[in-house]
């Protein structure tokens, strides 16, 4: 075999380098860098099978009848994958430790195992009895799932070309381990190759990979971000450990849309899917409280209703403290300065404390009317009615800009019972109006009219 090279990676980008370095020039964390070896790959080419025929195909002979997608049963789980799994493709599941990523591909599993699919599912982290425990809590399933536990590539893989199934688990990949690569798993090298072995057997045998990678403290699936170009769809799989509701989300698919949500809940027996997700957020919202606004917005194609709240109180340090929990903090300060700037409030000795309400994590633009409506609200201590729907984009000269779908938000915020709607003047056009109120607003006035 080849003489292995030394060379440096950052375990948090795998940016590679030649020498040690304090600071990693890819993602500037600082004291990352872990000395690995590396083997060339010995006529890599020829093993791997890719690339067997060499003459050119015509697309137009190509038939698409391959990728018939296989449903899980789990319909927010196919929601999220854009329909179904496809066939030969590799899906990986990150998340926090302990979110659910293994009950919820193993409640995937049992379900595609008693419908006569042929599942082997390999666990490095638990063993066997551990995994019999899990499932009788997830029901009674019929078919026979075939089990695993193994980190040695070499085995897996000689065990998945001798019995060939459709779909293989692996939890996880931190946990896998090929005996030729020097380092431990979990790091770059180890992940890196991992992956690049379920890939082959992905595209050559066209096994269905679902891989499970957990998440560093900031975040991303721990080892490199090289996981997520290799693969043909991430799913992030988030939420509050304490909160019962968990939210898959898609962030690349190469066979769907992205930024598609889909929402479960932890109970007794396994992972539950909620069918209403706007109902289930809006629960227990408080009635006639300041600062309680309730936005709609799309998550992939379907609008999502959430509490946005503020609490806003007189400082009582030299600097005014904010925090923003579910959306961004900058966002926060940025509208907050808007505010500030175009009606005239004050707000620099005022503490801001801004809440998506039921641990969500949003980022759209469609959220900042309601952000701003709320703070208004509770800086001047004044309740909005309970009924009223906010969305649009604000502006850094306070305008409310137009977001895209509004229909479909109007029609989710008329579905929920919601009486009256602030939204963007210039997506009034063409909206049915009937059993709903639509205000239009084109700017931060306009908004404090409606509120006061
Ligand atoms: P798990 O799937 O092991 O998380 P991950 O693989 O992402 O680390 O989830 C375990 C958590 O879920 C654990 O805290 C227990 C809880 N749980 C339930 O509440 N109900 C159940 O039916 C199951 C199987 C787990
Ligand atoms: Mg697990």
């Amino acid at each position: 075999m080849a003489k292995g090279k030394a060379v440096f990676f950052c375990q948090s980008c795998g940016f590679e380098s030649a020498k040690w370095m304090g600071q990693c020039p890819g993602c500037r964390e600082w004291n990352t860098f872990v000395e690995e070896v590396v083997t060339p790959m010995s006529g890599g080419r020829k093993k791997t099978g890719i690339g067997k025929k060499e003459e050119p195909t015509l697309l137009s002979k190509v038939s698409s009848e391959d990728s018939v997608r296989m449903r899980t049963g789990i319909d927010e789980f196919d929601r999220v994958l854009g329909g179904g799994i496809v066939s030969g493709s590799m899906v990986l599941v990150g998340g926090d430790p302990g979110i659910g990523k293994s009950t919820l591909l193993l409640q995937m599993c049992l379900l595609l195992a008693s419908e006569n699919h042929k599942v082997l599912y390999i666990s490095g982290e638990e063993s066997l009895q551990q995994i019999k425990i899990r499932a009788d809590r997830l029901g009674n399933f019929s078919g026979d799932l075939l089990m695993l536990c193994e980190t040695d590539l070499e085995v897996i893989q000689e065990v998945i070309e001798r019995i060939r199934p459709e779909l293989v688990v692996i939890d996880s990949i931190q946990t896998m381990c090929k005996s030729d690569v020097s380092s431990a798993p979990g790091s770059v090298s180890q992940v890196r190759e991992s992956t690049g072995v379920f890939m082959r057997i992905a595209k050559t045998l066209g096994v269905t990979v679902f891989i499970v990678g957990h998440v560093t403290k900031e975040g991303v699936v721990a080892g490199p971000r090289v996981l997520e170009h290799m693969v043909d769809t991430v799913l992030y799989f988030e939420g509050e450990r304490h909160a019962a509701y968990r939210i898959l989300r898609s962030v690349k698919n190469r066979f769907g849309s992205t930024n598609e949500i889909g929402v479960f809940e932890m109970g007794q027996t396994g992972l539950k899917e909620v069918l209403n997700p706007s109902q289930y957020l809006l629960d227990g919202r408080p009635k006639g409280a300041s600062g309680s606004i309730v936005a709609c917005l799309m998550e992939g194609t379907r609008p999502v209703m959430v509490e946005v709240q503020a609490l806003v109180c007189r400082t009582n340090f030299n600097m005014a403290r904010r925090t923003a929990a579910g959306m961004d903090y900058n966002r926060v300060n940025l509208l907050m300065a808007v505010i500030e700037k175009r009606l005239g409030m004050t707000l620099s000795n005022w503490d801001a404390y801004v809440n998506i309400a039921g641990g969500m994590k949003l980022n759209a633009p469609a959220l900042d009317l309601a952000v701003v409506a709320a703070i208004i609200s509770s800086y001047k201590d004044i309740p909005v009615d309970e009924k009223t729907v906010v969305f649009g984009e604000v502006g850094l000269s306070g305008e409310v800009r137009g977001v895209s779908m509004a229909a479909q938000c109007v029609q989710e915020a008329k579905k929920l019972g919601f009486s009256r709607c602030i939204l963007p003047k210039v997506n009034l056009k063409g909206l049915d109006t009937k059993g709903i109120e639509l205000v239009g607003i084109e700017d931060l006035q306009g908004l404090m009219r409606q509120l006061l």
